[in-house]
C-alpha cells in the first residue's frame, strides 16, 4: 500500500516570540501537518507549552494538529484537547498500562480525534503489537523525548521496519511517524524503513528557507519508496 509522504514541522524549534506568525509560516511554507510537544516536566525533563497556546493556534490555523503528549496522565486531557482543536492525540507506550492505554486510544477515537502511540528509543517495536488495531498511527522516536535539535539515531531504523512489517499484516494503512532530528540527511533511510510522517523541527523552522526545506525533504522521502 502506498501511503502519503507528511511532513509535519515541529513547533518546538519556532521563534517563541512570534508564535502567531511562526504557525502562519509553516502553512505558507507547504506543512502538511503541525506537530505540537506538550511536555509537563514529569515525564520528560522539559516543559514546553499548553492546551490554551494550542487553542489560540486553532484561531488563525487550519492545519492538522498533531498533539504529542509527553505527559503523564494523558488521558486527562483528552476533552481539553478536543475543545483546543487537536486533529490527533499521541501518547506514550509507557506511560499508562495496557488496559488503561487501549482505553484511552478509544475515547480519543470516541472524540473524533486520530489516536497515536509513541515509542521511546528505549522501547521495544513488540510492545506496539497489542495497540495497533486502535491506533491510526505510531511514533517511533529517533531522540529520546524532551528537547528540540538532538541527534538523529539511525539504530531506530530496525524498529521502523519492523511496525511496519507488523503493520502490513493487520493494518497497511497505518501511518509511522519519526520524531527527532528528521533532516534531508537522512529522511531517505526513514523513508525506506517504511516511515511516511516525518516531525521535522530544527530542519524547516531554522532553515533558511523553510518552504524550500520542506519541498526538499518531502522530494527526498518520495523518491526514496519510488
Ligand atoms: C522531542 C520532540 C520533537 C522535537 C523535534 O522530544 O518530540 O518533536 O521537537 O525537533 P527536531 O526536529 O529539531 O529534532
Ligand atoms: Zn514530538
Amino acid at each position: 500500500m502506498k501511503l502519503q509522504m507528511l511532513t509535519a514541522p515541529s513547533l518546538l524549534a519556532c521563534d517563541f516570540l512570534h508564535l502567531e506568525d511562526e504557525v502562519i509560516r509553516a502553512e505558507k511554507s507547504g506543512s502538511d501537518w503541525l506537530h505540537l510537544d506538550v511536555m509537563d516536566g514529569v515525564y520528560v525533563p522539559n516543559l514546553s507549552f499548553g492546551f490554551d497556546i494550542i487553542s489560540k493556534l486553532r484561531t488563525v490555523s487550519n492545519l492538522y494538529f498533531d498533539v504529542h503528549m509527553m505527559t503523564v496522565c494523558p488521558e486527562k486531557y483528552l476533552e481539553v484537547l478536543k475543545k483546543a482543536g487537536a486533529s490527533s492525540v499521541n501518547i506514550h507506550s509507557d506511560v499508562l498500562s495496557k488496559e488503561k492505554t487501549i482505553e484511552t486510544l478509544k475515547a480519543i477515537k470516541a472524540l473524533g480525534m486520530d489516536a497515536a502511540v509513541a515509542l521511546k528509543p528505549k522501547v521495544a517495536a513488540e510492545e506496539i503489537a497489542d495497540f495497533i488495531p486502535y491506533c491510526d498511527m505510531v511514533l517511533v522516536m529517533t531522540v529520546e523525548p524532551g528537547f528540540g535539535g538532538q541527534k538523529f539515531m539511525a539504530d531506530m531504523m530496525p524498529k521502523v521496519k519492523a511496525i511496519r512489517e507488523m503493520a502490513n499484516a493487520v493494518k497497511p494503512e497505518l501511518n509511522i511517524q519519526v520524531d527527532g532530528g528528521v533532516s534531508a540527511a537522512n529522511i531517505a533511510q526513514c523513508a525506506e524503513a517504511g516511515a511516511n510522517v516525518f516531525v521535522v523541527g530544527t530542519s524547516s523552522f531554522r532553515a533558511p528557507d523553510m518552504q524550500a526545506a520542506l519541498a526538499e525533504m518531502k522530494a527526498i522521502a518520495e523518491n526514496a519508496v519510488k
